[in-house]
């Protein structure tokens, strides 16, 4: 398949209404679409990313008023969580209407929507005029991209369009919140802080993710995730760093010096914003200057740092070496 790479949000637009598969830029991570009502256009998002068929996909919506077409209810929890952060990067899974084909919920009664703060992705989302089913435009288990070069290096052959944009700001993936329920649950942390969402909601809490029983509330948090080539461990501080290592190896964090030996890359970051919007991107650039082990400075818990650090702790269990990761997941 030959990709085409376009800034018209127009042609993009046209190429899903025509059944294709269209990657886009966004404010969290760049996304792969196709329109949610059509089930082979959806089968090819799951084929060109090579992933599992367990994992549902987020609807993308122009705005919070077209929720009713793929939601059978809007619960009070949904309407608060829209409110107050649509357009935005949170995702709110809710009751699925039974018209949206069960494959972009891999078989679950519940959807995940989504209304992206991007100009390209709205301009996108209204050419199209339909829900576009988007996961992040990256082969399964790797880091999402959050540049349209980094799309063309994974999907290149395999999508039929990457409509381009600039690199994302946020440089994370979408917190996403369960809200079938009256108080939400956290499946996956993201840009929207725990912190943010107990203002609405102070008995808020995180799905426990090394739960055994039942189905995982949020599929793809059982699966290897954001794991690039080289070898990926957390350290607390610079000093951390194996000198016998250093030639090899790379460094991201917030401490500039302290280094036992030089790292043969560096990516000092100015704070956890800037961090989370820099990790997946420095992965990439690590696994091109053939580094095979990056070093991810820790950093507190609170805000964005919550979502930085599940990431980097998903991308080190992806690391069949590493043994110092704290999820009780299987991976598959
Ligand atoms: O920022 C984002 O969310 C990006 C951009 C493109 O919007 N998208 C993204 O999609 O990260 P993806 O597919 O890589 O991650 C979606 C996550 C997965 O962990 C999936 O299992 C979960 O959301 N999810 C989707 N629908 C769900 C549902 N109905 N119930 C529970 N979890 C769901
Ligand atoms: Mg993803």
């Amino acid at each position: 398949m030959k990709t085409r790479i376009t800034r018209s949000p127009r042609l993009a637009g046209k190429t899903i209404q025509a059944g294709g598969v269209v990657a886009f830029p966004t404010e969290t991570v760049y996304g792969l679409g196709a329109d949610a009502f059509c089930e082979p256009a959806v089968e090819a998002i799951f084929r060109a990313k090579g992933r599992p068929q367990d994992n549902p996909l987020i609807v993308h919506l122009s705005e919070a008023s077209h929720v009713e077409q793929v939601a059978a209810q809007i619960t009070p929890a949904a309407q608060a969580a829209m409110n107050e952060f649509f357009p935005g990067p949170l995702t709110v899974v809710v009751p699925r209407h039974p018209d949206l084909p069960l494959t972009v919920t891999a078989g679950l009664d519940t959807v995940g929507i989504r209304c992206p703060d991007h100009p390209v992705a709205q301009a996108l989302l209204q050419e199209c005029g339909c829900p576009v089913a988007a996961p992040s435009a990256n082969r399964s288990g790797r880091p999402s991209p959050t540049t349209w070069q980094a799309v063309a290096e994974e999907l290149d052959g395999r999508v039929d369009a990457i409509l381009k944009g600039e690199v994302a700001q946020i440089g994370l993936e979408s917190t996403v919140i369960d809200c079938t329920h009256s108080c939400p649950v956290l499946l996956r942390a993201g840009a929207i802080s725990l912190e943010q969402l107990q203002e609405i909601w102070p008995a808020i809490r995180l799905a426990s993710s090394s739960t055994r029983e039942g189905p995982a509330r949020s599929p793809g948090m059982n699966h290897r995730h954001y794991a690039p080539t080289a070898r990926v461990q957390l350290i607390a501080s610079p000093a951390e760093l194996p000198p016998d290592h250093a030639a090899v190896s790379a460094y991201i964090g917030l401490d500039r010096d302290g280094f036992p030996g030089r790292p043969r890359r560096l990516c000092v970051c100015e704070n956890v914003t800037d961090y989370a919007r820099q990790l997946f991107h420095f992965f990439r650039v690590c696994e091109k200057a053939g580094i095979s082990r990056i070093y991810c400075q820790s950093v507190p818990e609170k805000g964005l740092g919550h979502a930085l650090m599940d990431r980097i702790r998903r991308a080190a269990e992806g690391d069949p070496m590493c043994s110092n990761s704290n999820y009780g997941q299987k991976r598959v």
